[in-house]
C-alpha cells in the first residue's frame, strides 16, 4: 500500500526563558514545587545528588507514596475476610471498578458510562477493534502511522488476518514528509479526504511515543468521520500527560495504559473508552464474559448475557483487585490535582527544559525532534543524538555518572519527559548540565 506524503506547517521555536544557573532552577522549584513529596524518588546510582533526576515517567511513572498503604488495605481485607471481601472489604471488590470510573472519565474528558478500567492496553485495543473494525468489501483499510508503537502495528495486522485480509494490502502506514520527523494533521486529513471511502478504521497514537508529537485528535477524528470511518486512539502517551475531551471530540473508541504518566506501576491495569453513541446498540459484535452482563444479573447464572448500555459491556472478566488498587490511588491523585493545573506546570517545565537545551547543546550533534509548538506536544522532548557512540550509550552514561534517568528508542532517539507531578526545574537543569558535559562533539 503506498504511503501518502505530508505537508509542512512552520512552527517557530516558542520564545522562552534562557536561564543558565543552578540557582535559577532552584528558585523556580521554590516558587512552583509540584507534588514531588507524594512520590518515592529513586536514589541516584552516581553523580553529585542523592536522588535521580527522573525523565522516564513516559515509560514507567514513579511510585506514589500512598500506593503501598492502600494496596496493603486490600491484602489485609483479603486476609481478614476471604471471600466475604467481595461485599465487606473497606472497598468492596465486586463493584471495585466503579471506584475508578469517575476519576478515569474526568481524566480523559468522557462520561462515566463511556469509561472503564480493565485489562492491558493492547488487549483493550483488540477488544475494541473486534467491535469497531468491521471491514466490508469496499472499506477494508486500517490507517496507522508509520511510527506507530510496534504493539499497535502487530495488533492491526492480526485484526486484518482475523477477517481473512492480507495486512500488506489493508494496513496503511502514514509517513511524515521527507526530511520531517512528525506527521502533519493536514496531511492525515488530506489522505482521508482523498481515499477515505476505502478506510474502515483510523488508529493513531494521541502522543507519539518516539517524537512526543501531540496529534490534533479532534481534527483527525472529524476528518475520519467525514470519510465515513471509525476513529480509534491509542492514548498510552496522552493519558495523564495532556488534557483530553474524548466525548466532545466524538472519538469512537480509545484505550490507554496506566503505567506511564498515571504512575500505577509496571503493567498496571489499562483504561478503555467507547463513545456514548455506540453504547445502546445491542447488535454490535463484541467478545463477552460474565463481567459483560448487567451487574445485577451476574449471579443469575443465566445462559445468555444481558449487557448494560455502558462500556462495561466490553468487560470480560472480574477485575484484579490487587492490580486495580494502584490505579485507584493514582487516579485519585489526578482527580485532586486536576489536569488543567498539571498541564500548566508541564508547559512551564518542558518549555524550561527546551530553552536550556537550545542554549547548551546547539552544535553538539543533539537536535530536538519534538514539535516546537507547545500545543503540539506533551511533556516529552525527544532528542536525536548524532554525536558520539549514540543515544543508548549516552543514556547509560547519564544514569551511571550523573544520576539522570532518560530512555532511548532505536536507532537514535533520547527521550526526556519532565513529569509535572514530580519532576523539578532542578532536574531539567541537571539533565542539560549533564548533557553539556557528556556530549562534547559537534
Ligand atoms: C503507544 C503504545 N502503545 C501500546 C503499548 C503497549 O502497551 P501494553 O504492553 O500495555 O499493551 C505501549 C507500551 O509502551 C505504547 O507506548
Amino acid at each position: 500500500m503506498p504511503n501518502p506524503p505530508a505537508m509542512p506547517e512552520s512552527t517557530p521555536p516558542a520564545p522562552g526563558p534562557v536561564p543558565s544557573a543552578e540557582a535559577d532552577a532552584l528558585a523556580r522549584d521554590a516558587a512552583d514545587p509540584g507534588h514531588r513529596h507524594l512520590f518515592h524518588i529513586p536514589p541516584a546510582p552516581g553523580g553529585r545528588y542523592p536522588q535521580v533526576a527522573y525523565f522516564a515517567g513516559n515509560s514507567l511513572g514513579l511510585q506514589p507514596r500512598a500506593t503501598r498503604l492502600e494496596l496493603l488495605d486490600e491484602l489485609d481485607d483479603w486476609a481478614r475476610l476471604g471471600v466475604e471481601g467481595h461485599g465487606e472489604a473497606r472497598r468492596p471488590w465486586l463493584p471495585y471498578h466503579e471506584l475508578l470510573r469517575g476519576p478515569a472519565a474526568r481524566l480523559v474528558g468522557a462520561l462515566p458510562e463511556e469509561t472503564v478500567v480493565m485489562n492491558s492496553l493492547t488487549v483493550n485495543l483488540h477488544l475494541l477493534m473486534v467491535s469497531f473494525y468491521r471491514p466490508d468489501r469496499r472499506r477494508t483499510r486500517i490507517v496507522i502511522e508509520d511510527a506507530a508503537f510496534p504493539s499497535d502495528s502487530y495488533a492491526v495486522r492480526s485484526q486484518a488476518r482475523l477477517h481473512g485480509l492480507d495486512p500488506e494490502e489493508v494496513v496503511v502506514r502514514l509517513r511524515p514528509r521527507p526530511g520531517e520527523d512528525t506527521l502533519r494533521t493536514a496531511d492525515v486529513c488530506e489522505y482521508l479526504a482523498r481515499t477515505g471511502e476505502r478506510v474502515a478504521l483510523v488508529l493513531l497514537g494521541g502522543v507519539n511515543y518516539r517524537t512526543g508529537e501531540l496529534m490534533d485528535i479532534e481534527a483527525i477524528t472529524a476528518a475520519t468521520h467525514a470519510a465515513g470511518a471509525i476513529a480509534g486512539w491509542d492514548l498510552a502517551h496522552a493519558a495523564g500527560n495532556v488534557p483530553l475531551r474524548l466525548h466532545d471530540w466524538g472519538v469512537d473508541f480509545a484505550a490507554w495504559c496506566s503505567y506511564k504518566y498515571l504512575n500505577a506501576g509496571p503493567g498496571a491495569v489499562a483504561g478503555a473508552f467507547v463513545h456514548q453513541r455506540h453504547l445502546a446498540d445491542p447488535w454490535r459484535p463484541r467478545l463477552e464474559g460474565w463481567w459483560s452482563t448487567e451487574a445485577g444479573t451476574r449471579f443469575e447464572m443465566a445462559p445468555v448475557s444481558r449487557p448494560p448500555a455502558t462500556v462495561d459491556a466490553w468487560q470480560v472478566s472480574n477485575p484484579p483487585i490487587m492490580a486495580m488498587s494502584p490505579v485507584r490511588t493514582s487516579l485519585e491523585l489526578f482527580d485532586t490535582v486536576g489536569m488543567a493545573a498539571l498541564r500548566a506546570r508541564s508547559l512551564a517545565l518542558t518549555g524550561y527544559l527546551e530553552a536550556l537545551l537550545d542554549g547548551t547543546t546547539a552544535g553538539r550533534g543533539v537536535q530536538v525532534v519534538t514539535p516546537r509548538d507547545p500545543a503540539r506536544r506533551g511533556a516529552q522532548l525527544s532528542l536525536r543524538v548524532a554525536a558520539g557512540p549514540g543515544a543508548s550509550a549516552l543514556a547509560r552514561v547519564l544514569r551511571r555518572e550523573e544520576g539522570v534517568v532518560a530512555d532511548t528508542r532505536e536507532p537514535d532517539i533520547l527521550r526526556l519527559a519532565p513529569v509535572p507531578l514530580y519532576s523539578t526545574y532542578h532536574d531539567c537543569w541537571r539533565a542539560v548540565d549533564a548533557l553539556a558535559r557528556t556530549v562534547t562533539e559537534g
